[in-house]
């Protein structure tokens, strides 16, 4: 790819046009077909993103918005930068995603005036069930938004993540699946008019310029990013083909080594639990996540072999600091607290070789041996 980005680079530098512009909007273009949305708005990072699906979802200081407790900060943290309340419900333990029945059970159990949007996440590059919450947030008026961050090409039932919301944001961080060269994000929508309002809230919700509509705020797109997105995001099916591909292999390799279960259950005695991937998804793999016994030991051994791994998250969001004002406490959320304490990411990128996974699945049993 150095040549083509290098000169995507070329053409930006050539052009002096930094900021939006044409390059921005191509890739727009080109990323809302990839998704199956009718727009795509360019802006500054997947924070940015969710901030810009929360603010033009009209919300109110005062608006609640359910959201999963075991994600990235970034998804609660917009509600609240929003102006907006975050409420969390538990996830499912075989995908880590927000769980229907959990959902369904608050919003049956409580009065929640407020409560004006779903944010379900597609964690690791799974998509949340869609189906399910679609039918809640039919039934109860909600307007559902896609934390699509890592998930970009994921599929469910057929449908394509960020095509399936109200709206749905992406982020480009340089270690996601199509990834920029800085922070770059964006927000998909099938709502013209709503994505017509996005482009001026990140611009400072200027319609033309020095004329203020509304309070926007600076989240563009620069041009260089989108140059490069735009090389990239040619690649990025075949990038998603050979995380699927390294995925199956780790399956096969715990299974050969005998050491796993994929029931994502508390009951089983394996020391590794293997991602579960629903049958209606179709999983881009941001990351191969397992449950492991005893992480921490097990994390600080593939470390001294040169393994690299990762929480991801260690600590759910309702027992985050910021968020005491929240007023959750510990045991609110069963799944996601032993989620956060039992989660291990082992490499995972589209050159992984099989001999360095052999390597780590060797290295994971003699820890357990
Ligand atoms: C689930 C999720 N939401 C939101 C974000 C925020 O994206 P960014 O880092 O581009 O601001 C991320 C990225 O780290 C993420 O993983």
């Amino acid at each position: 790819m150095r040549a083509e980005v290098l000169a995507a680079v070329g053409r930006v530098c050539a052009s002096q046009h930094y900021i939006l512009g044409s390059e921005v909007e191509t890739f727009e273009h080109e990323l809302a077909e990839f998704c199956g949305a009718s727009d795509a708005v360019g802006c500054a990072s997947g924070t940015d993103a969710l901030w810009l699906a929360l603010a033009a979802a009209g919300l109110q200081p005062g608006d609640l918005v359910l959201t999963s407790p075991f994600s990235f900060f970034a998804s609660a943290s917009a509600i609240a930068r929003a102006g907006a309340r975050p409420l969390f419900a538990d996830i499912d333990p075989r995908t880590f995603n927000l769980d229907p029945a959990q959902v369904e059970s608050f919003l049956r159990g409580s009065r929640r005036d407020k409560l004006r949007a779903m944010l379900p996440v597609h964690l690791y590059g799974q998509c949340a069930d869609m189906d399910s919450l679609q039918l809640l947030a039919d039934e109860f008026r909600l307007t559902l938004i896609e934390d699509a961050a890592q998930a970009i090409g994921a599929r469910w039932k057929g449908r394509t993540a960020g095509s399936m919301g109200v709206s749905a944001a992406f982020s480009f961080y340089p270690t996601k699946n199509l990834s920029a060269y800085g922070d770059a994000g964006l927000v998909t929508t099938n709502d013209p008019e709503m994505a017509a309002h996005m482009r001026r809230l990140r611009n400072h919700g200027s319609p033309r310029r020095y004329i203020h509509e509304e309070l926007g705020w600076n989240s563009r797109l620069d041009a260089m990013q989108a140059a490069i997105l735009r090389v990239k995001l040619k690649y990025v099916e075949g990038w998603n083909e050979a995380r699927r591909r390294r995925a199956a292999r780790y399956d096969q390799l715990f299974a050969a080594a005998g050491m796993t279960s994929t029931d994502g259950q508390p009951e089983s005695t394996a020391p590794i639990q293997l991602p579960l991937t629903s049958a209606q998804a179709h999983h881009v793999f941001h990351q191969y996540v397992v449950r492991a016994f005893r992480r921490d030991e097990l994390r600080e051994f593939l470390s001294a072999r040169g393994i690299g791994t990762e929480i991801y998250y260690p600590l759910p969001l309702h027992l985050q600091p910021c968020f005491v004002y929240l007023g959750y406490r510990e045991g609110d959320f069963p799944q996601a607290e032993r989620a956060a304490k039992e989660v291990l990411a082992l490499p995972m990128f589209s050159e992984l070789t099989e001999d360095e996974q052999r390597w780590v699945v060797k290295s994971i049993a003699d820890f357990y041996c």
